[in-house]
Order: C-alpha cells, then sequence, then structure tokens
C-alpha cells in the first residue's frame, strides 16, 4: 500500500473535482468459476484501488462531498469465516491505514443512498462492468439494470479519467516493478522458444515466473507462432524452426499496475532474411514513434507516423507501392496493420477502458475516426508529462483478409498482391514497450528488454 496520505490526497481531489453531491465508489466482489466456493482470483476494481488501496473483496465507500465525510461499507468475519480464511484485519482499522474515519456494516449502504436520494442529492457511480455490481446498483438507487449504464455520472468518470491518467512518481515505480517481472518472462520466453517445445511450455512458465515472484499476469499472455491473429488465445502449437514466436504478456506489481510488453523470436535462433526485413520495418517503426513522443503531440499523428514508416518499409520490400504517406491516408496500410499504436496502461493494462475509452483517449475536438484500422486506435488526443501509453506496431498477415481486399482489389495502387501471396503464411511481427511521458520528451520504462535483432537472436539462441 502507498502511505496514507497518497489516498487522502487522491480523495481531496476527487471531491474538489465532482464538486457537489455523493460518490458511490464499489469494490469487486467475489466472482465464481463454477459454484460459490470455487472464485476466480480475486482482482479489485482499479478505481477502488486507486481512492481506498483496499484489496479485499465487497467493500464499498461513499465519499460527502458537500459535508467532506468519507465512509467503507463492509463485513468484518465472523468466527465461521475464520476457521476457512483465517484471521482478517478488521475494517475499522484498514480503513484507518488508508485515512478514513468511518465504517459502517454493508447493510447500511442502502439506507444512506436512500437518505441522500430523499433529499435530491445527486449520487454518482461509475458505469459497471460486472454484471452483480451492475445489478447491486441498481437495487440500491432503485434503477432498473438497463438505465444503469447510462444513469452513471459524466462528472464523476471524467474527474477519475483526469486524475488517474497522469501517474504520480510512485505509480511510475510500481509500473517498473512490473516491468521488471516482464524482463525475467521475456528473456525466459526468448530462451525456451525451441524447436518441439509447445506453446503452452512457454505460457505456463511465465506465469510460473510471475507467480514465484509473488505478482499475477495482467492479462491472459498471448504467446503464439500464429502472430497475425492479433489477440491469440490459444496456446497449443508445437514451435517448428523457422517458426517466429509473438510473446505480448504483463505482469502486475505487488500494488496491482500493469506492464504490457511484447517481443517476437525466432524460434530455434535466428530470423531467416524475410523475417528480418519485416522485423527490422517493426523496429524501425517503433523507434520513430517513441522517437516522436512528447508533452502536446497526439497520439494519433504517432500513429499516423508508425503506418507512414510501416508503408515505407514495406514499399522497400516490394510489397507496397506508390507514396507512402499517400497509402496512409488512403487506408492501404490496414492490410498489414489492422489496430491502433497502443493505449494508456496503469491499473488496467488498457488502462481505465472499463470507464469508456473515448472519455481516455479522445476529447470534443478530436473524435474517433470510423475507418477500419483507426477506428481501433484507443488513443487519441495530446499526451502530457506523466501519461504512460505502450508503443506497439505490426505488421500482420492474415490470410482471410488477404484473400478478401484481393478479391476487391482493394488500394490496389498501393498493395502488389502478388507480393503479398508469397507471404500468406509468414505469421505476424510486434514489438511493444510502456513509454512515460516526460515534462521534455519521453522515456521507455523498465529494464531495457533486448530487442535488437542481435539481441533476441543471442538469447534464443542461448
Ligand atoms: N496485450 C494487449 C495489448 O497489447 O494491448
Ligand atoms: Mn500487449
Ligand atoms: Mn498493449
Amino acid at each position: 500500500m502507498f502511505p496514507t496520505e497518497t489516498y487522502t490526497a487522491r480523495r481531496r481531489r476527487l471531491r474538489k473535482q465532482v464538486a457537489s453531491g455523493v460518490i458511490l465508489l464499489l469494490g469487486n466482489g467475489p466472482s465464481p468459476v463454477n459454484y460459490p466456493d470455487n472464485c476466480y482470483p480475486f482482482r479489485q476494481d482499479s478505481t477502488f484501488l486507486y481512492f481506498f488501496g483496499l484489496d479485499e473483496p465487497a467493500l464499498a465507500a461513499v465519499i460527502d462531498v458537500d459535508e467532506g465525510t468519507e465512509c467503507l461499507f463492509g463485513d468484518d468475519v465472523t468466527v465461521d469465516d475464520v476457521i476457512w480464511t483465517g484471521p482478517q484485519t478488521p475494517l475499522r482499522e484498514e480503513a484507518r491505514r488508508v485515512g478514513v474515519a468511518q465504517t459502517a456494516p454493508s447493510q447500511d449502504l442502502a439506507f444512506v443512498l436512500e437518505k441522500a436520494s430523499k433529499r435530491g442529492r445527486a449520487i454518482h457511480f461509475l458505469p459497471p462492468y460486472r454484471p452483480d455490481l451492475l445489478l447491486w446498483i441498481a437495487e440500491l438507487l432503485g434503477f432498473p439494470p438497463e438505465a444503469v449504464d447510462e444513469l452513471a455520472s459524466e462528472t464523476l468518470i471524467r474527474a477519475v479519467v483526469a486524475q488517474r491518467s497522469v501517474k504520480s512518481p510512485e505509480e511510475i515505480e510500481q509500473i517498473e516493478l512490473a516491468l521488471s517481472v516482464s524482463y525475467q518472462m521475456q528473456t525466459a520466453a526468448m530462451k525456451m522458444a525451441k524447436p518441439g517445445v509447445v506453446e503452452r511450455e512457454v505460457a505456463g512458465a511465465m506465469a510460473g515466473i510471475a507467480m514465484a515472484l509473488g505478482v499475477r499476469l495482467a492479462f491472459e499472455p498471448i504467446f503464439s507462432i500464429h502472430g497475425e491473429t492479433l489477440h491469440n488465445p490459444f496456446h497449443n502449437n508445437v514451435m517448428k524452426a523457422g517458426d517466429i514466436a509473438v510473446n505480448d504478456s504483463g505482469a502486475e506489481s505487488p500494488l496491482r499496475y500493469a506492464s504490457d510488453v511484447t517481443r517476437t523470436i525466432p524460434v530455434g535462433g535466428q530470423f531467416t532474411q524475410r523475417q528480418r526485413e519485416i522485423y527490422s520495418i517493426v523496429f524501425d517503426a517503433q523507434e520513430s514513434a517513441i522517437a516522436a513522443i512528447r508533452p502536446g503531440v497526439e497520439f494519433r499523428d504517432v500513429h499516423r507516423l508508425a503506418c507512414v514508416r510501416l508503408v515505407a518499409g514495406l514499399k522497400e520490400v516490394g510489397l507496397t507501392k506508390g507514396d507512402p504517406e499517400e497509402a496512409v491516408e488512403a487506408g492501404a496500410h490496414t492490410l498489414f496493420f489492422q489496430c491502433g499504436l497502443g493505449h494508456m496502461m496503469g491499473l488496467d493494462v488498457h488502462d481505465m477502458e472499463g470507464l469508456g475509452e473515448d472519455y481516455v483517449g479522445y476529447t470534443e475536438a478530436i473524435r474517433r475516426n470510423p475507418a477500419f484500422g483507426w477506428s481501433s486506435l484507443r488513443l487519441a488526443k495530446a499526451v502530457e508529462p506523466g501519461h504512460v501509453v505502450t508503443v506497439e506496431p505490426g505488421i500482420y498477415f492474415i490470410p482471410t483478409l488477404i484473400d478478401r481486399w484481393k478479391a476487391e482489389q482493394k488500394y490496389d495502387a498501393f498493395i502488389d498482391y502478388a507480393k503479398v501471396e508469397t507471404y500468406r503464411d509468414f505469421g505476424g511481427v510486434r514489438i511493444e514497450d510502456d513509454i512515460l511521458v516526460t515534462d521534455t520528451g519521453s522515456r521507455v520504462l523498465g529494464p531495457p528488454i533486448p530487442k535488437t535483432i542481435a539481441e533476441v537472436e543471442a538469447l534464443a539462441s542461448a
């Protein structure tokens, strides 16, 4: 846990920004897998964690903005519970550690909210992403469940996003702890990616590394020789010489900040000539994008720059033709790079995505571009000091997409489909790092994880 003052200062600022009414923040509950006592590993809601620091299930908090009071709601364990769970710290004591003076049993929450609502006071809550919390809010506030999302408080969403977007030095320290776990996971994976090894052996080893270091993975790892499937969840392929494996994985720090790193590994140690060429193009696009990040730069322009670098590189190897800027303007790059360049990262890997992507990555003036590829860009607005963003360009040869667009002769002024055809089994390359926007530019966070062709080959052939 951070020092008490961190949490009290965060809540003070939140009260000031929301200005009036009552703020209701719900922590996550236990989430059963197949029967009530067999639960998924507990993951606290990130906003609750941000303002209250308490990493236990079934808590709720009310902040009365007008009166300046705060109360945590939860139930202490009974003797019966202790038999199964062991002794737990009483809520009153936990509350004191995060600077909250008042606590109450869960059942009092409904009464407190009813009182506020009868007096016509605004009750601000966030849009829930878990059905149990959606139903709880509906019950607490007397709304039909289907109305809950639209009744969520825009004022509260905007206040939370503004605050969580700018990371403090102590938060950066946590992200770098997560990245030190990523270093271990990525380098172990490079050494393990040998012919005959099954992908799941590597995915399992990475989960084991995180667990042995006392932390968890931040998301289901992508470890696949079919890296052309952007979020490939399967780990059952046997790797063979000549394959390339995309390893997109991340860990959570002890205080649950994420890392999110991708490396692409030549199975057996050496990239082929073609793989070197495509890898070098992605590498150049990533380095160019990182170099362009500084306060005030719009991330959509960094995305565009990366797309142009990708297309320029693909032209060198004969896959694209014509002017790269014009090709990107037309959208031709999306045959190879179908997604966005990156996203904010913090307590969530895709930070605050549950609050609404557009609140996080867009503004009134900078609206989402609905075109294919651009529509998946999670972050477009100008970056500011303290923002942490991922930069993750890639080149993906997706046979289904190639077939479809070739048949339609789509963008054929910019794409050499005959040449593309010879790459249809290539797979994909992605390179991803986590970047802090500083006062003057940017910094790649964490220990340097092998990334150049020489560095990756050295470990992969070790
Ligand atoms: N790991 C998913 C992503 O890179 O956004
Ligand atoms: Mn990733
Ligand atoms: Mn990412």
